[in-house]
């Protein structure tokens, strides 16, 4: 079971966790005289935060601590403590850390009581929906164990943490220090009836829902074996909920693909048939299709996951420079990584008091807020109430971590309806026996949309009607068909000016249609926008579409893959497209 231990400054969590270790006895023999010796000799008092700094230097035997997880062990089960030491820590933990926690012992100091980070810590456990919280009254030796501080504590505390929608399994009052009510009930608190903290954490359930939840695992990366003749991909990554089985139908998001499990790859275990929730693991898939780290593996049967660029969320913003409109940051979620920006702040919360500032449109350090982002790609992700570790990102600036948060809601943005047509079409599309790669190996090229675009009057037109005949001369499965020449049939229901969303569209499904006949299609359309590709991508493949931007005078947005420039003739500009479609392995040397 993982369990994070937040709260403020020298509140004295360290000290907890020293003593777990030693009274669980989780130390290695005689850990504990030699470092009591150390500070006898040095006349230092004795810490048992020590502990910890003692057995990170202790790499050589096995030992239990390295740079944020401390591990022991009960009668029960085996316990991974995440020490937090700071907001940053606690939220990269929580949300890119290799172990996310479900459990959390926040602890206050009896002595000093509630402290703004005992509130602020509250407040992301409270926004992380980490249910299974535990508040630790520590130091109850400096205050005499006595039982009015603790209930003005815990009192205080209560009504800060009902106020964010906590409500704690319990508030124990413990000494760190004395070791008291932390494994075995102590005289000293002989009006305290409750339980201890290991009694506590071993009632605590782990994680029990996570596996009933639907399969979620995002793609880590995808390994190429390049042994001769052996085309399987694993397709790695750790499941954070439910469970796969050989042969179950899985879809990627974003970007809709579909296939089949085939075997579940463990790294050096024994051959299994499925895996749930917790593993870190890896599978083979039927078809192959293209997917890349970023992508959530889903099961096709049960509910997919949100696809948009347009989020409503809830963040903590921690960065030292307010978040601003202007700026634009990175965020990740599971593992996928997109530029994204504020669009809209709806309200601000001061996390230390909880006052509401309206009307604002920046964030400031420690603030939480409820705002809009936009991203610049689309992401998938889950809403924080259904699955709560697929709807968890961080915001980097700079390199560095600057805030986090959940996602409360989907919103619409404009490709939102072509995205679920597309997404639809995948599931009710039924393919033909022959794999994408067969159909690549015979014709000996792969599959591939040419968009060559331009101005009017730019010569693109001839470019890639000349790309098509000497193609087809080399003997290339090609065909070219100019936007212009779909207005009259396929879209002879639409008028010509407007809709052109819809005439993307519908030309991005047959170039789609030819593509998955194993052709290269030639496609020449006027002025061609980044977004208008980006309609074309959520139809197509991204690795199959390939631009040529044709003319000196470049008047789109557009991020196009190769120049023709105006002076060019056109059997150079054959030759420089040629060398670039044998460069990225389209066309093949037919020998
Ligand atoms: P940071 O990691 O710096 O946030 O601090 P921390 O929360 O880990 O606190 P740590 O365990 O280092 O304890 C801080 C100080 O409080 C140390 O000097 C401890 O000895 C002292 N302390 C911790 N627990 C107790 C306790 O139960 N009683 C008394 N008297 N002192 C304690
Ligand atoms: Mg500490």
């Amino acid at each position: 079971m993982n369990i994070v231990i937040v709260g403020h400054v020298d509140h004295g969590k360290s000290t907890i966790i020293g003593r777990m270790l030693a009274d669980t006895g989780s130390l290695p023999q005689g850990k504990l005289e030699q470092i009591k010796e150390n500070c006898r000799i040095n006349s230092k008092p004795f810490e048992f935060a020590f502990l910890l700094d003692a057995l990170k230097d202790e790499q050589a035997q096995g030992i239990t601590i390295d740079a944020a997880r401390v591990f022991f062990k009960t009668k029960k089960r085996d316990y991974i403590i995440i020490d937090a030491p700071g907001h940053i820590e606690f939220l990269k933990n929580m949300i890119t850390g290799a172990s996310s926690a479900e459990t959390a012992l926040l602890v206050i100091d009896a002595n000093e009581g509630v402290q703004e980070n005992s509130r602020r810590h509250g407040y992301m456990l409270s926004l992380l929906g980490i249910k299974q919280v535990v508040v630790l009254i520590n130091k109850m030796d400096l205050v005499n164990y006595d039982e009015k501080i603790f209930r003005n504590i815990t009192s205080e505390y209560s009504q800060f943490l009902s106020d964010i929608n906590l409500s704690p399994k319990a508030f124990l009052p413990v000494s760190g220090m004395k070791g008291d009510n932390i494994t075995t009930k102590s005289p000293n608190l002989s009006w305290f009836n409750g339980n201890t903290v290991l009694e506590i954490l071993d009632q605590f359930e782990t994680e029990p829902d996570k596996t009933s939840k639907p399969f979620r695992m995002p793609v880590q990366d995808v390994y190429k074996f390049t042994k001769l003749n052996d085309s399987r991909r694993i397709i790695a990554g750790t499941i954070e909920t439910g469970k796969i089985n050989e042969g179950d139908k899985i879809t990627f998001y974003p970007s809709g693909k579909n296939s089949i499990v085939k075997t579940i790859e463990g790294f050096n275990q024994p051959h299994r048939e499925s895996v749930e929730a917790g593993f870190a693991t890896g599978f083979t898939i039927k078809e192959q299709v293209y997917v890349k780290r970023g992508e959530i593996a889903v099961r096709s049967d049960e509910q997919p996951p949100c696809v948009s660029t347009r989020i409503k969320v809830s963040i903590f913003w921690l960065g030292k420079k307010p978040m601003v409109s202007k700026e634009k940051y990175i965020l990740k979620i599971g593992t996928a990584k997109v530029f994204t920006k504020l669009e809209k702040v709806i309200r601000v919360i001061d996390s230390s008091n909880l006052e509401t500032l309206e009307n604002k449109n920046s964030i400031n350090r420690n603030q939480v807020a409820e705002c809009i982002l936009k991203t610049d790609k689309q992401i998938a992700f889950d809403i924080a109430d259904t699955i709560s570790a697929t709807s968890r990102f961080v915001l980097v600036d700079d390199y560095e971590i600057r805030g986090g948060g959940i996602i409360i809601e989907n919103l619409q943005d404009n490709q939102s309806e072509l995205r679920n047509k597309v997404f639809l079409r995948n599931t009710k599309w039924i393919k033909g026996d022959i794999p994408f790669l067969q159909r690549a190996e015979r014709y000996s090229q792969r599959a591939t949309l040419l968009l060559v675009t331009g101005k009017q009057n730019s010569f693109r037109k001839e470019v890639a009607k000349n790309l098509e005949s000497k193609l087809f001369q080399e003997g290339r499965i090609v065909y070219y068909l100019g936007f212009g020449s779909l207005l009259y049939g396929m879209d002879a229901d639409l008028k010509s000016n407007e809709h052109k969303i819809e005439h993307i569209r519908r030309m991005a499904e047959i170039a789609h249609i030819i593509l998955d006949s194993g052709m290269i299609l030639v496609l020449s359309i006027r002025e061609l926008t980044q977004n208008e590709l980006e309609i074309v991508k959520t139809s197509v493949d991204d690795e199959l579409i390939e631009t040529i931007w044709v003319g000196d005078d470049i008047s789109t947005n557009i991020n196009y893959d190769l120049h023709i420039e105006s002076h060019t003739s056109l059997s150079e500009s054959y030759n420089k497209i040629k060398d670039y479609l044998q460069s990225k392995g389209i066309i093949m040397k037919v020998w």
